[in-house]
């Protein structure tokens, strides 16, 4: 039998728990083939599990801190509740008789089991367990709770145990939990959308080796591109030169100046849905740029600047009959300039952060305030931005 073929997993985030089974190296197979299928992963183990495969293997297979403990506080590992926030759905793989019942009773007494009670998504368990153990009362009664519960139990499968013996036990293939994530997660709110995202800084070239720049780091737009994807849209990321990895399953355009964004912008407006204007475009560049490395001179320099074209006002202008949103950075009167803007630039909705603090450019946080062209308006609040940019994609999502 063919494996199954792998769903498209591009931007959704996927929690695998693993606990103490002899088939948790299995389970580095499947952290493999997800990420494989675009999904972004986190691993989160049992003590039990530490014994079987160590959490260097799942911290360098997923690229990321691995929780193993309910009261980590390592640096760069996220703790219990923030991973079951971020994560869409839990797979647990293997899941032993142990944690199919803790599961089952709710019970919070490990990293694992403690971050399943927060997690809102689809829970998937992949048991994996010696056959008489499978088979108990107990265990069938676990098992039969957590699917009138909702859960989606993969397998097991009949063959050879750890035990020597055969029978029903064994994990399922690590290709069969891949298809039964990406079933359970759907194919997302924002399928068949196309959605295009600028992010990053522009540079206006002054001669070949110098040129004008700003400090944005482009993170908000890579997460909105990100979260886009994982939603199922088909993501165009029009971005100015950031020192940031693409996005899994995201169409990557990169760009320098102002006028090179405004003409990708305008190449590929007519596919969009949604356009979100996430980039700090510069207003001016120079008037004339050098061909030749310019030479200091003894005074001072004037430099003269033109305005380059404003990407968001030409589209707010233009028939574009899709959603438009816009950003504004500001430090005073948020609210003032931001409804100004809104309407200057004829956009849907304006989401304006206040800089003023230090927040905003390069942070991981944000605070932002949504305003929208029918007057209304909402304060998402502070958070990290690949929250932020789920809230944003709530708000703005086409009807
Ligand atoms: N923008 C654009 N093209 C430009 C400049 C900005 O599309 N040439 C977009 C940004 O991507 C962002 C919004 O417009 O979505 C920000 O507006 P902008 O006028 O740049 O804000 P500020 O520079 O803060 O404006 P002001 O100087 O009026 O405060």
């Amino acid at each position: 039998m063919s494996p199954p073929a792998l769903p498209r997993l591009s931007g959704r985030r996927v929690l695998v728990g693993v606990s103490g089974s002899i088939a948790a190296y299995k389970a580095a197979d499947l952290v493999r083939q997800l990420r494989h299928a675009g999904a972004e992963v986190r691993v989160v183990m049992t003590r039990g599990a530490t014994a079987f495969v160590t959490p260097l293997t799942f911290e360098a297979l997923s690229a990321h801190p691995v929780l193993d403990s309910a009261l980590q506080t390592d640096q760069g590992a996220i703790g219990h509740v923030e991973l079951a926030y971020w994560a869409e759905a839990l797979v647990v793989a293997p899941a032993t008789a142990q944690v199919l019942a803790k599961l089952a009773a709710g019970l919070a007494d490990d990293a694992l089991t403690t971050t399943a009670l927060s997690v809102n998504g689809p829970l998937l368990v992949a048991p994996a367990m010696e056959s008489r153990m499978w088979h108990h009362p107990a265990t069938q009664h676990n098992v039969a709770t957590l699917r009138d519960r909702g859960a989606v139990v993969v397998g097991p499968a009949r063959g050879d145990l750890a035990s020597g013996r055969a029978g029903d036990g064994r994990l399922v293939e690590p290709a069969d939990i891949v298809a039964a994530v990406g079933a359970a997660l759907g194919p997302g709110d924002y399928a068949g959308r196309v959605v295009l995202v600028t992010a990053g800084p522009t540079a206006e070239d002054l001669d070949p080796v110098r040129y004008l720049t700003n400090r944005s780091s482009g993170k908000m737009g890579y997460a909105l591109a990100q979260a886009a994807a994982g939603r199922g849209a088909e993501v165009v990321l029009i971005h100015g030169p950031t020192a940031l990895p693409a996005p899994a399953g995201v169409e990557m355009v990169a760009v320098r100046s102002a006028q090179q964004m405004h003409d990708a912008v305008f190449a590929r407006r007519d596919r969009a849905d949604v356009i979100i204007m996430a980039a700090a475009v510069a207003d001016y560049r120079p008037a004339a740029v050098s061909e030749q490395k310019r030479k200091k001179g003894d005074g001072p320099l004037t430099i003269a600047f033109e305005r380059t074209p404003d990407i968001l006002a030409a589209l707010g202008a233009s028939d574009f009959a899709g959603t438009l949103v816009g950003f504004a950075a500001e430090t005073e009167n948020i609210e003032a300039y931001a409804k100004d803007k809104l309407a200057r630039k004829q956009c849907d909705v304006i989401c304006a952060n206040d800089v003023s603090a230090g927040q905003g450019f390069g942070a991981e946080d944000n605070h932002l305030r949504l305003f929208f062209k029918d007057g209304r308006d909402l304060d998402l609040g502070r958070g990290r931005k690949a929250a932020l940019a789920q809230r944003i994609l709530d708000e703005v999502r086409p009807a």
